[in-house]
Parts: structure tokens; C-alpha cells; sequence
């Protein structure tokens, strides 16, 4: 009666309906990773932290691994930086098995000068710019209409907090791709079959994994994955990207070889105003023919830097033969969020067109 009762309070104090922190227990381990260096010295590198968070009553078949972008670590998951409970909390609440991972060379799974990867961060303009304050330097037409991070974004308690919790991370995408699709697999073989939710950075790792152990993943959620296909957009157009999804080999046409078969030809007139000219592939395109077999949903915001490209991505996995779902939060009602979306003020309304989504591959 008393915890109701204190509940119920915290509701009222706060003015909103939020997830309650939900009771679970709790599992750490490490996977992947080799040693390095000379013989007497070495340290283990490329290894990845691993929490796995069970609810009193699992109720859904397989476990969400949630992997976080670039200079984040798996905190993001837990705890919004308005200190409301995080999508962990929420699926946890819905009664899933929630595995929250530091990144190989990120957080919790160590960097090691031994190994010279070069580092890099993102610094105050840069975070305002992307994530909680774009409107300002307004670098896309839909900036404007950034409305769902709490605070100002710029100066207030949350932005301190969502900038202290940014960490350095390794600058090579291949370098960082290679890692996490190693550690990546050596997860879904421990767990067994799985659904990766995947934001930004490592919606390329979600390919590559599901690429090597297709049978493992049950479903991907990329959260405004890492894209547009084979160029840059928005804030740069530099060619990247050239497997189309990654920097590294995937299978098409059931053949995974060391350079790129792509041909890609860039769309005449984008479909929309205020949208990117999207690269495709040239026809016949070649299949995706490991990742054919995932269903996958890329979920965009309304107001993010990848609003005006993702499309681009989901009709890439489309023409490569995956099943796959685009969904712009703005024709489920929801508007107003950056790429942050997990951590803006409605994150549990986000979370929840992830989870009836999620929920239909039990
Ligand atoms: C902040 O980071 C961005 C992106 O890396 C860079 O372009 C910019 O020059 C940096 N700003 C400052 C003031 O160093
Ligand atoms: C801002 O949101 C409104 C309402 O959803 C929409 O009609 C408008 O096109 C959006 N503006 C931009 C630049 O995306
Ligand atoms: C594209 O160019 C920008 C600016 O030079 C650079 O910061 C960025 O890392 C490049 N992106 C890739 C994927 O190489």
C-alpha cells in the first residue's frame, strides 16, 4: 500500500504519467576480445561490456539488446538525462529481457593506448547543433520543428547532464564496425535468439551482426541508423558506406567479398521537398540475401538530421529483398523529436511504437 501511495505522489509531483523503475535482477559479463600486445604485457582489447536485466515475469520470447550510438555508453538506456527512467525501464515494465552493452573501446569495455585507434568526441557546439538544441544553427528545414527535449538544450540541468555523459569514442567507422560485429556475435551465441535495437551508430553494427548469424536475430529496430547509403547527406557529402549499409563487407547475392559490388545510381528528384536525392542500386540490384531473412523497422523522427535521409536507408534494405517497415514517428502523432529521441521528454511514447512493433515477433 505504501509504495502505491508514494507512486502515486510522484506522479503528481512531477506532472507527468511516468515509467516507474521496475523491479529486475541483474547480470554482468564480458564477450569478445583478444590480447594484445608483447608477450608478459598484454591486455585485452576489443572486449564488450555486457548487463543483462530480467524482469520478476518474463513475458516475451526473446531478449532486446539495445546498442547505443557514438560517444554514448549503454547509461543512455537507463536513465533519461531529465532523470526519468530509460527504455530499459520501459521494456522491463512491458516484461522483456533488456541487454544494455558498452560498445568494444567505449565505457565500461576498455580503450587501450596499446591498440592506437585514434579517439574522438563531440564537443558542446557540436551536441547543441545535433541533438538537443538545432533549431538555432538550423542546419536542416526541420530543425524548426525540434520540440521534445526537455530543458533548453543549451545550458540548463538536462543538457549538463546528457553532456557529461559523453565519452570518446574510436573515430575509424570500419575499425569500430569490425569490433562490434565480432563482440556482436559472440553475444547472440551466448543468449540465443534475439532482437537488437539499434540507435544511430549502431544501426551498421545490427546489419553486420545479423549478417553473420541472421538465425540469432529475430528482429531489428534501427533507430535512425547510421546512413544515408553510400554518401553522406545533410551536414556533409563526403562517399562513404560503400556495402550501401556499412563500411565493411555484407553478403549480397549470397557472396561476401572484399570489395564493394555495389552500383549505385542517385534518384533524379527527391521524393519529397525538403528530402535527400537517395543512392539506390543500380537494377538487377543484388540481394541482401543473410539480412532477407530479418524483419526489420527504421524509425525516424520528425524534427532530427536524419529526417530528411532515412528513407533512403529503409528503400536500400527494401531493394536488397528485406522486409521492412519505415516509420516516421510523425504519422503516429508524435512530433517535435531529434535524434535523441530516447532521452527526450516522450521517450516512453516512442518506446511504445517500438514495442507493438516488437511484440509481433514473439
Ligand atoms: C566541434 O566539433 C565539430 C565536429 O567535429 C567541428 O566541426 C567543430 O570545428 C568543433 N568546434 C570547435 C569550436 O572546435
Ligand atoms: C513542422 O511541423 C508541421 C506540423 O507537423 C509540418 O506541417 C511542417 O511541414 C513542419 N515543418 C518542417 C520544416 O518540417
Ligand atoms: C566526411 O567528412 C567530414 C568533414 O571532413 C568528416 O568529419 C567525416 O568524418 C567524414 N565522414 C566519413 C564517413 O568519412
Amino acid at each position: 500500500m505504501r509504495s502505491i501511495a508514494l507512486a502515486v505522489v510522484a506522479v503528481l509531483a512531477c506532472g507527468c504519467a511516468a515509467t516507474e523503475t521496475s523491479l529486475h535482477t541483474r547480470t554482468a559479463f564480458f564477450v569478445g576480445g583478444r590480447y594484445v600486445g608483447d608477450a608478459g604485457k598484454e591486455v585485452v582489447d576489443g572486449q564488450m561490456y555486457v548487463e543483462v536485466l530480467s524482469p520478476a515475469r518474463i513475458t516475451h520470447r526473446y531478449p532486446l539488446i539495445l546498442i547505443h550510438g557514438a560517444a554514448q555508453t549503454g547509461v543512455g538506456w537507463i536513465t533519461t538525462p531529465d532523470n526519468r527512467p530509460g527504455w530499459a525501464d520501459y521494456f522491463l515494465s512491458k516484461g522483456y529481457r533488456v541487454v544494455v552493452v558498452d560498445q568494444p573501446r567505449r565505457g565500461r569495455s576498455a580503450w587501450h593506448p596499446a591498440t592506437n585507434l585514434a579517439l574522438r568526441s563531440f564537443n558542446r557546439t557540436w551536441v547543441e547543433l545535433l541533438f538537443t538544441s538545432p533549431k538555432a544553427a538550423a542546419k536542416w528545414p526541420q530543425a524548426a520543428n525540434h520540440s521534445q527535449w526537455a530543458g533548453d538544450g543549451q545550458q540548463d540541468a538536462e543538457f549538463e547532464q546528457f553532456m557529461a555523459s559523453q565519452v570518446e569514442f574510436v573515430g575509424s567507422n570500419p575499425e569500430t564496425q569490425r569490433a562490434m560485429q565480432q563482440a556482436g556475435v559472440k553475444l547472440l551465441e551466448r543468449l540465443g535468439p534475439s532482437i537488437i535495437v539499434a540507435h544511430s551508430q549502431a544501426g551498421p553494427f545490427a546489419w553486420l551482426i545479423a549478417d553473420e548469424l541472421p538465425a540469432n536475430v529475430k528482429g531489428i529496430v534501427a533507430i535512425e541508423p547510421q546512413g544515408p547509403p553510400l554518401q553522406e547527406a545533410v551536414l556533409w557529402n563526403n562517399r562513404t558506406r560503400p556495402w550501401g549499409l556499412t563500411d565493411i563487407p555484407l553478403t549480397y547475392d549470397g557472396e561476401r567479398t572484399s570489395t564493394s559490388p555495389i552500383v549505385g545510381v542517385l534518384e533524379e528528384a527527391p521524393e519529397a521537398p525538403d528530402l535527400v536525392k537517395c543512392w539506390r542500386q543500380a537494377e538487377p540490384a543484388k540481394k541482401l540475401t543473410r539480412l532477407e531473412q530479418v524483419p526489420v523497422m527504421v524509425l525516424v523522427g520528425d524534427a532530427s538530421y536524419h529526417t530528411p535521409y532515412d528513407h533512403c536507408t529503409a528503400r536500400w534494405l527494401k531493394q536488397g529483398g528485406v522486409n521492412v517497415e519505415f516509420v516516421r514517428l510523425s504519422d503516429k502523432g508524435i512530433h517535435g523529436n531529434g535524434h535523441m529521441m530516447m532521452l527526450e521528454r516522450n521517450s516512453d511514447e516512442v518506446a511504445a511504437v517500438v514495442e507493438t512493433w516488437i511484440r509481433k515477433l514473439d
